[in-house]
């Protein structure tokens, strides 16, 4: 691995590694197997709407590149965090990334399996919130199309998938245990969606964000232990089998009383002036 470094992505990822120093001298760590962390392995097979993001140039061989997760919500159309798409983890704006793929069918990065397709342009939301984290969303679109069965329908406002005590199931090849040990194969973690104000309560605003809402989800366990982490960002979090959120941040990994924060789905298709039974085949005047 050339930058070791870079998978040190993000501000988000960044700050949470600082704020972990402190509770490791006191607090256990997490209960952790996880993505994601407190998950299981899962065949690709099973979420073909899961995608990982990858640079070799930037990031090396060993996981096929892999530095952030993907949704594949249309067969050109993939759906990841802004801050995937950031100077901080890229080095540079995305169109400097030459070699920026998705892959697409591979359960195992180690392996060659599946489809790597080229990314022909790459959309990043113009009022994402660096402070708040706010709009953590960017659009990709392949320049060659996946299997239209890949694709996974988004829930619009007012989707009961939304509903707080909702299970939902949470997808990536990130750091299973909060430590950096990413994963090399695609894992799940259910962890149910949360009232907003558990999060309002949890995340007021500090260098890491603010919850806020309407934009974002907020989803974990009230005990902890079943998160998303780092390398898992932009990666799936569906309820009812439909896309509710994107892996944006939180604070550390799986620690009670910090859950996971997601883009919220039903405001990127509001920002994108998307049409939900359309899978986001129609194009907003201005947008991707
Ligand atoms: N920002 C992280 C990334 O770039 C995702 C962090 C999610 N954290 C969490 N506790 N759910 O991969």
């Amino acid at each position: 691995m050339r930058r070791p470094l870079v998978r040190a992505l993000s501000r988000p990822l960044i700050l949470a590694a600082v704020a972990m120093v402190i509770p490791l001298a006191s607090a256990a760590p997490a209960a952790s197997d996880g993505v994601v962390l407190g998950g299981y392995p899962v065949d690709v097979s099973q979420s073909p709407w899961t995608v990982a993001l990858s640079s070799r140039d930037r990031f090396g061989g060993m996981r096929s590149g892999q530095f952030c997760g993907g949704v594949a919500v249309g067969p050109t159309t993939v759906l990841t965090a802004a801050h995937c798409m950031g100077e901080e983890a890229l080095g540079g704006p995305p169109e400097r990334v030459s070699d920026l793929k998705v892959v697409a069918g591979r359960t195992d990065l180690y392996s060659d399996v599946g489809q790597e397709v080229s990314v022909r342009s790459v959309w990043v939301n113009p009022r994402y919130d660096r402070s708040s984290n706010a709009g953590d969303f960017a659009v990709l679109t392949l320049a060659e199309p996946l299997p239209a069965e890949a694709a996974i329908r988004m829930a619009g406002a007012g989707d009961g998938a939304y509903q707080p005590g909702g299970e939902a199931l949470v997808y990536g090849w990130g750091d299973t245990t909060g430590f950096g040990a990413y994963a090399h194969t695609l894992r799940a973690a259910p962890v149910h969606v949360l009232a907003d104000s558990l999060c309002e309560r949890a995340y007021p605003g500090s260098s890491e964000g603010a919850y806020l809402a309407q934009s974002m989800v907020c989803a974990g366990e009230a005990r902890g232990g079943r998160d998303a982490c780092q390398g898992d960002s932009g990666g799936p979090l569906v309820a009812q089998g439909r896309l509710i959120g994107l892996v944006s941040w939180g604070s550390g990994c799986g620690r009670p009383g910090s859950p996971g924060v997601y883009t919220r789905v039903s405001d990127a298709l509001r920002t994108l002036g998307w049409d939900v039974a359309a899978r986001g085949a129609h194009r907003a005047p201005g947008g991707p």
